[in-house]
């Protein structure tokens, strides 16, 4: 959510910062910005509205800007303010000498305002309805009071912002230099050289700049950083002192991945879910000794093991991941799994302390939900794991251990591959934690290790099946204007993701329910323009399951089900969607594709972009 990003070197910094943000641009696309100073004003390119990086890439090939070693830009998710060109960013100062862009909330924004105008006299001629404005007319104007530089004014003129927030600011004054600040955020500077000068990348992710550079160091929570040509220094904002960040190197690599065949990123990633999956499990699983390996928890595995219990922190798809591993982890390790809404767990009182397990999942990880629950946590006293997709992400930097899901880059803003990344990694590590407890009889732990081992070639089956009984299920999604999706079981979370991606990414409102839930109060609303969805493969709970359709039958829903092959258990259905046999525990692997399939379908099916759902981010990083 909202990207910045920032270049001083010998490459046009323009072309890299606009290169950037397209590169960033699943963290927001309601508005696109770069600014260039020409030494007495800033040059700024910048588009607002839904999904308008086009517009943007329009402008900036056609009003092309000058030349220069010094450029910073960014593309926004909206908090203040509706997409429109008024309020993307680069913003600028009411002298117009300095310029901003911004990741975050300033909580007190009208305070500030209120401040600046009683003091001067004088209203604040805003052109934006953000946040972001004030926070850089504040910084202006605490510069103007105290005549200090723009490292020391902004310094001053942060003790009185409330909220979380990255930025940069540039001034006129002070050409060739950067000043940034982090809150309750994270930020990376990229280190590297060209033509036998150095060159440095300030940016939200180190994505956008990982095909220059490896090497970075992340900025976190309550710093300034100022960046020239020449080097960065850091400051830390409560104790006055310099440090030196530790200099990182990328393991994975992030290059970018090409669509290929496929047209949209998300059709791509549901399609290469067989060979990720061989990633994840690749090196993580000895098949001599038939062992997990998770070499990123190792120092904690017994005490994880040993854990009277866990607990999980997520938010969305990652969320539905972490209810699979509840049931996973309780059935084969025995150990309880407690699994919460991170912004519920992070303002309750929680019984967390001293010896306590707090893992949050994350694709990104950076879920400012997800990451202030785990700080949370972490004062609390409790280990603090991860686990999540993005390496040099905030979660990854935070956390005391963890692990990374090795799923590649995921582009479509609705996950598809990481969700099933975060499924293996769950079976994986509840495998580990059975064996090392010993709670596990080893023929059961081999059966699941077995089956664990063939999940690629059980995901390319259900992929390679052109099912033409899913052309008559999104006939029928099609007009709905809203959907239930149910299960039981293991089938629960994946009725909840499901549910979560048609509305997502289809624009179709849907809930999922665990099944019998339904009579609870859904079912009132069940007629036959209500279609429900039945993840009814085979199951111990499958005659229930049954019971549950035959009660939407009965109020005429129309239902599609989903159902092993053959249907052995004459699950009756209007449209039938059969899968491949499987272990009950390992069925969320199967049936969470046919759901993905019917999402992006759909998506397309309605003129919208399943890549980039409308309001949507990949990133949250606002709480
Ligand atoms: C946003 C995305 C969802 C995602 C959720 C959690 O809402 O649109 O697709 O599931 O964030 O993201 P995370 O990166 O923490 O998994």
């Amino acid at each position: 959510m909202c990207g910045i990003i920032g270049y001083i070197g010998k490459r046009n910094a323009p072309d890299i910062v606009i290169d950037a943000l397209k590169r960033a641009e699943t963290r927001g696309y309601h508005g696109f910005g770069v600014a260039v100073s020409t030494g007495n004003k800033f040059e700024i390119r910048k588009k607002g509205g839904e999904d308008c990086l086009g517009d943007f890439l329009e402008l900036v090939s056609k009003s092309l800007l000058p030349k220069s070693s010094y450029a910073f830009g960014h593309n926004r998710w909206a908090t203040h303010g509706t997409p429109e060109d008024r309020n993307a960013h680069p913003h600028l100062s009411q002298s117009g000498r300095l310029a901003i862009v911004h990741n975050g909330i300033i909580e007190n924004y009208s305070v500030l305002k209120n401040t600046i105008e009683k003091e001067t006299g004088v209203s604040l001629k805003l052109i934006s309805d953000t946040d972001t404005e004030v926070l850089v007319n504040w910084i202006e104007y605490v510069q103007k009071l105290s005549k200090l530089s723009l490292k020391e004014a902004m310094k001053s003129a942060l003790e009185n912002v409330e909220g979380t927030f990255a930025f940069i600011v540039a001034s006129l004054d002070e050409p060739g230099v950067f000043v940034g600040a982090v809150r309750g955020r994270t930020m990376r500077i990229g280190v590297g050289e060209h033509e036998g000068e150095k060159e440095f990348f300030i940016a939200s992710e180190v994505y956008p700049f990982s095909h220059y550079t490896q090497t970075y160091v992340v900025i976190p929570s309550h710093k300034l950083i100022s960046v020239t040509k020449d080097g960065y220094i850091v400051e830390d904002t409560r104790t006055g002192l310099v440090e030196t960040p530790e200099l990182k190197k990328l393991e994975i690599t992030l290059h970018a991945t090409e669509k290929g065949e496929y047209k949209y990123w998300m059709d791509k990633e549901i399609h290469e879910q067989p060979r990720m999956i061989e990633n994840v499990l690749q090196g993580r699983v000895d098949l001599r000794d038939k062992s997990v390996i998770l070499g990123g928890i190792k120092e904690y595995e017994k005490d994880l093991a040993n854990a009277s219990i866990l607990h999980i922190v997520a938010h969305g798809t990652s969320f539905n991941s972490a209810l699979l591993f509840k049931y996973w982890c309780e059935a084969i390790a025995g150990i309880p799994v407690n699994v919460e809404l991170a912004s519920e767990f992070r303002y309750r009182k929680t019984l967390v302390s001293n010896g306590s397990f707090v893992i949050g999942i994350s694709q990104s990880g950076e879920t400012a939900d997800t990451i202030v629950a785990l700080e949370h946590a972490q004062e609390l006293g409790a280990t603090i794991l991860g686990i999540c997709n993005v390496e040099g992400s905030h979660m990854s930097e935070m956390t005391d251990a963890g692990i990374f899901l090795r799923a590649g880059r995921e582009l479509g803003v609705a996950s598809t591959k990481t969700f099933t990344a975060q499924m293996a990694v769950g079976m994986m590590l509840s495998l580990h934690l059975a064996r090392i407890k010993g709670v596990l009889p080893e023929g059961s732990y081999q059966e699941l290790f077995e089956e664990l081992q063939s999940l690629p070639l059980y995901i390319e089956e259900v992929l390679s099946l052109d099912n033409p009984n899913i052309k008559l299920a999104l006939e029928l999604l099609k007009n709905a204007s809203s959907a239930y999706y149910i299960g039981r079981g293991v089938s629960y979370p994946i009725a909840l993701e499901g549910a979560l991606k048609i509305k997502e990414i289809a624009g179709i409102h849907a809930e999922g329910y665990a099944a019998s839930e339904m009579k609870h109060g859904p079912i009132g609303l069940l007629d036959k323009h209500m279609p429900v969805v039945a993840i009814a493969t085979s199951s111990s709970q499958i005659d229930k399951m049954i019971s549950n359709i035959k009660e939407a039958q009965a109020r005429k829903a129309p239902v599609i089900a989903l159902v092993t092959r053959g249907n052995p258990n004459n699950v009756p259905a209007d449209i039938h969607i059969e899968l491949p046999e499987v272990r009950e525990e390992f069925s969320p692997f199967i049936n969470i594709l046919p759901l993905q399939i019917l999402a992006f379908r759909l998506a397309l099916m309605k003129g919208k972009n399943p890549d980039k759902p409308e309001g949507l981010a990949k990133s949250i990083t606002v709480e």
